[in-house]
C-alpha cells in the first residue's frame, strides 16, 4: 500500500490509531527510563563528565515531556500512569559503576537513536515532527558516550569487566528494536509509519558501533549468547 500522510486521527483506521498510541507509550517509557537510568548513574560520574551527564539527563526528560504532550493532544489522556506501570513491571537495569554507565550510554542510548530514525518520515505528520527533533538531539549524545567507553576500555583498568558489561548492554540496546519480521513490523512499513523491518535497524546499529568496539578491544559475542531473535545476516566482525 502506498503510504500517504495522515494529519488527523479522524483519517486513521482503528489499527493505525492503535499503533500510533502504542508507539507513543513505548517512546515515552524509553525516554523516561533513560532519564531515570542516567539520573541514578550520576553518582558514578567523575567531575570531568558531570556537566555532560546532567545535560544528557535533562534532554531525556525533555524528550519525555515532548512525547507526553503529543500523547495528551492525541488521546486526551495522560501518558504518565501508563509509563509508571510499565517502569514498575519492566524496569531498565541501572548501571552500577562509571564503566557500566558509559556502556549504557554507548549502547542503550544509541540503540534508541537508531530505532527512532526509522520513524523520522512517519506518515503520521505530528509524530514525525517530534521524532525529528529528538533524533537531532540524540545524535549529540553519541560521540561523547563512545569516547568515554573507548577511553575507559583502553585504560587497562577494566579488562575483566569490559566484555561482560559490553554483552549485557549490547543485548539491551538490540532489544530496543523489537523482534524482526513480526506482523506489526509489516503493518507499520505498509502504512508508512516506519521505514524498515527491525532486523535492518539492528544491522545499522551493529555497523555503527563496530569501529568503537574494535578500538575498545571488545568483540561481538556469539549471536546465540544474546538469547534473542536476530536476523541471520548480521555482520558481527570487528
Ligand atoms: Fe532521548
Ligand atoms: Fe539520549
Amino acid at each position: 500500500m502506498a503510504a500517504t500522510d495522515v494529519l488527523r486521527k479522524e483519517d486513521m483506521s482503528p489499527e493505525y490509531r492503535e499503533m500510533i498510541v502504542q508507539m507513543m507509550q513505548s517512546q515515552a517509557y524509553r525516554e523516561l527510563a533513560a532519564a531515570h537510568m542516567f539520573g541514578y548513574g550520576l553518582r558514578f560520574v567523575p567531575d570531568k563528565w558531570l556537566k555532560f551527564m546532567v545535560w544528557h539527563i535533562r534532554e531525556e526528560a525533555e524528550h519525555y515531556e515532548a512525547v507526553a504532550r503529543m500523547y495528551k493532544e492525541f488521546t486526551g489522556e495522560e501518558v504518565e500512569p501508563v509509563v509508571r506501570e510499565r517502569l514498575g513491571g519492566k524496569p531498565v537495569p541501572m548501571a552500577e559503576s562509571w564503566m557500566e554507565l558509559a556502556m549504557a550510554q554507548f549502547l542503550y542510548d544509541r540503540g534508541g537513536f537508531w530505532q527512532l530514525k526509522e520513524y523520522e518520515e512517519c506518515s503520521f505528520v505530528p509524530y514525525r515532527g517530534v521524532i525529528q527533533k529528538i533524533v537531532k538531539e540524540e545524535a549529540g549524545h553519541q560521540n561523547l558516550g563512545e569516547r568515554i567507553v573507548v577511553e575507559q576500555c583502553r585504560s587497562g583498568v577494566y579488562d575483566d569487566l569490559k566484555q561482560p558489561l559490553f554483552e549485557k548492554w549490547l543485548r539491551i540496546g538490540l532489544l530496543s528494536f523489537g523482534r524482526p519480521k513480526t506482523p506489526g513490523n509489516r503493518f507499520a512499513i505498509d502504512h508508512g509509519i516506519k521505514k524498515r523491518d527491525s532486523g535492518e535497524c539492528m544491522k545499522d546499529f551493529v555497523a555503527d558501533i563496530r569501529p568503537a568496539v574494535g578500538e575498545a578491544g571488545l568483540r561481538f559475542p556469539e549471536p546465540s549468547a544474546l538469547k534473542m531473535e536476530l536476523p541471520s545476516d548480521v555482520d558481527w566482525s570487528v
